[in-house]
Order: structure tokens, then C-alpha cells, then sequence
């Protein structure tokens, strides 16, 4: 087969910006579909252990779903990827207020976040990959940040079905930056009911436990004898309704795992297996943590592609990113970008297909 990258026109945003669709294609068939609203990767096509491509990732069919209303479906999630407490921090002696969007916290950015606004797309193609580029130069002041920041998020799909995410950034003034990719998956194929019976494995000896809204209390919390440990492949759905207080307050996984490193490189942090289609992630990532999402918000109001109902755990997003709430933690990582210093992180997501 062979390798392509297309570009075609995906309607306007309601005040009349062009949206671009970018279609990827490596030699082996595997399909990912991208545009240029919040960077959403509206398909992704994989085969199953029988050769039977499906799309494996949850979202709508047109523009009008994502600008409707999207629990950030398939988008490039920034300046901060997750919670900030009270939508505030203080930063070199100088306090800074965030929209309030999630309750009392401020979440993914704000009311409009990287997910909502529409980047510039480049095809990208060398030997042996084809990519997308997406750029976007956030204001000074955006959401309530300081600095203009220049962000840009490369898709590179290579020969071995491999997602390449690379995200790069620039500021002119210190500024938080936490940037991740929301994905939706459902290994059996978009639609096809809930992933419980999905098995994970998360390589993280501890967590970060949270409050009753979902900001990290600063414990780092071993996840040892806890239905957060999942050293071993386990079932999403195997512990996921025990009466455990973190599981009450994430309404089930919605956690970030502290990721076992031995150094700062890209490292493989995370597997999921679909026993009946055979398909299998793999999650490579230079980040410090993993947010486990379970899908535990999706509750039957959506409607998505073709037709999908998307009900209770329907999907799951691995988010690689710094931990939740970093900015007013000091004993977490920083996520404090500075003038002068480049911002440069990787995520792969590696497909295949382990015959049952
Ligand atoms: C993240 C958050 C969740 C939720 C989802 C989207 O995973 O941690 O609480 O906001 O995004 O609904």
C-alpha cells in the first residue's frame, strides 16, 4: 500500500473560520483522520487480529458535533492539560486567575481552550512517515496566562503503526504549559459498548490521590493493595465499582498515575489489550505522569458518529502529561515554561494486534 497524507476542507467554526481535514495513511493501511478545530483526531483505523480494519476512537462525523459541545474528543488539550485549584496560581510573586470551568477548578485550559480554537496545518512527509503539523500562537493573556506561547503538535504516523504526538512550545513570558492529547478509545471498534473488559497495564508504583473535586491532595500514594494498582494486566472493569473513597470521588478511574522512570527519555509507560479483536496499545511517553480517564462522565447524552451512543465508559483516554495542579505544588515537577527555553515532549501510541 502506499503511504499518503491528503488535505480536504471540514466546514467553518460558527464564526466562519475554514477547518481543514488531514487524512494519513501508512503502507500498512492503518488510517488517522485530523483537523485543524482544537486538533481533534476525528477517526483512527486499525485492524483487528483478523485483518478487519475499525475505527478505535470516539467523536462525531461533522464539525457542528465538536463546536456543539465535546468532552474533548480526540483534541490537543492546553495551556494546561487537567485541573488548576480555584482557577489561580502565583508565579514569580505575581497571582494569575483562570476561567473557573469545572466546578470551583479550572480545567483543560478554560472556556476555550486548544481544543476549541483552530490551528494552521501542514502536511508533512519524509521516506518512511507521513504527518500533520498543527501550529497555534496563544496571546498573551489567553484564558488568563501570561505570555504569547507558540505552540506547534506534529501527528506522524510511521511504518511500524506507530502515533508519533510531538508537541513543542516557545513563550516570551514564564507561563504554565501542560499539553496533551484527549483520545477517546475503544480497542473493539467506536460503538461497540463499554471498555471494561479492556486490560490495562499502568507502569506506576503510586498515584496522585484527589479531593471531592478532583484536585490532587499532594500525596503520592502507593497504589500497592489498591484498585489503582495495575502493575499487571488487569481489566478496566474488574475493581472499578469497589467502595473505594478515590474511586467515589473519580466516579471511577480519573487519576494520575506517577509514572516509573529511569531517566528522562521516552519510556513505555502504559499497554491495553481488547481480548476479542485483539487489538493492543502500547503508550510511550518522555512525561511524568498518565491520567487515566474511564469515561465515567459519558452517560448516554451524546450521539456520535454514525449514530453512536456514547453511554457509561464507552471509552478510555491515557492522557501523558505533568501532574494535575502542578503550578500551585511545588513538589511536583515543574510545568513552568521560561523565555528562551523550548518546551518539547512525546507520546507515542503504538498499535497491534496479538492473535487470540
Ligand atoms: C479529564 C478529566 C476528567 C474529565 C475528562 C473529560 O480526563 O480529568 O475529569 O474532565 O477529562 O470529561
Amino acid at each position: 500500500m502506499r503511504r499518503s497524507v491528503t488535505r480536504a476542507p471540514f466546514g467553518r467554526t460558527p464564526a466562519g473560520e475554514p477547518v481543514e481535514l488531514f487524512t494519513l495513511k501508512n503502507a500498512h493501511g492503518l488510517e488517522l483522520r485530523a483537523i485543524t478545530y482544537g486538533g481533534v483526531i476525528v477517526s483512527l483505523r486499525t485492524p483487528d487480529w483478523s485483518g478487519r480494519f475499525a475505527d478505535i476512537v470516539l467523536g462525531f462525523d461533522s464539525l457542528a458535533g465538536y463546536v456543539r459541545g465535546s468532552p474533548y474528543f480526540g483534541a490537543i488539550i492546553g495551556r494546561y492539560g487537567n485541573r488548576i485549584a480555584q482557577g489561580r496560581f502565583t508565579l514569580d510573586g505575581k497571582t494569575y486567575r483562570l476561567a473557573t470551568n469545572d466546578g470551583p477548578n479550572h480545567l483543560h485550559g478554560g472556556a476555550r481552550g486548544f481544543d476549541k480554537v483552530v490551528w494552521s496545518g501542514e502536511p508533512l512527509e519524509t521516506d518512511s512517515t507521513v504527518g500533520v503539523v498543527f501550529r497555534y500562537t496563544s496571546p498573551d493573556g489567553e484564558e488568563g496566562y501570561p505570555g504569547t506561547l507558540r505552540a506547534t503538535v506534529t501527528y506522524t504516523l510511521t511504518d511500524a503503526n506507530e502515533l508519533i504526538v510531538d508537541y513543542v512550545a516557545e513563550t516570551d513570558r514564564a507561563t504554565p504549559v501542560n499539553l496533551t492529547q484527549h483520545t477517546y478509545f475503544n480497542l473493539a471498534g467506536d460503538g461497540s459498548g463499554d471498555i471494561l473488559g479492556h486490560e490495562l497495564t499502568i507502569n506506576a508504583d503510586a498515584y496522585t490521590p484527589v479531593d471531592s473535586t478532583l484536585i490532587p491532595t499532594g500525596t503520592i500514594a502507593p497504589v500497592a493493595r489498591t484498585p489503582f494498582d495495575f502493575r499487571t494486566p488487569t481489566a478496566i472493569g474488574a475493581r472499578i465499582d469497589r467502595d473505594d473513597p478515590q474511586l467515589k470521588k473519580g466516579r471511577g478511574y480519573d487519576h494520575n498515575f506517577v509514572l516509573a522512570r529511569s531517566g528522562p527519555g521516552l519510556e513505555h509507560s502504559a499497554r491495553v489489550t481488547e481480548p476479542k479483536s485483539g487489538r493492543t496499545l502500547d503508550v510511550y511517553t518522555t512525561e511524568p505522569g498518565l491520567q487515566f480517564y474511564s469515561g465515567n462522565f459519558l452517560d448516554g447524552t451524546i450521539t456520535g458518529k454514525a449514530g453512536h451512543v456514547y453511554r457509561h465508559r464507552s471509552g478510555f483516554c491515557l492522557e501523558a502529561q505533568h501532574y494535575p495542579d502542578s503550578p500551585n505544588r511545588p513538589s511536583f515537577p515543574s510545568t513552568i515554561l521560561r523565555p528562551g527555553e523550548e518546551y518539547s515532549t512525546r507520546t507515542v501510541f503504538r498499535f497491534r494486534v496479538l492473535t487470540p
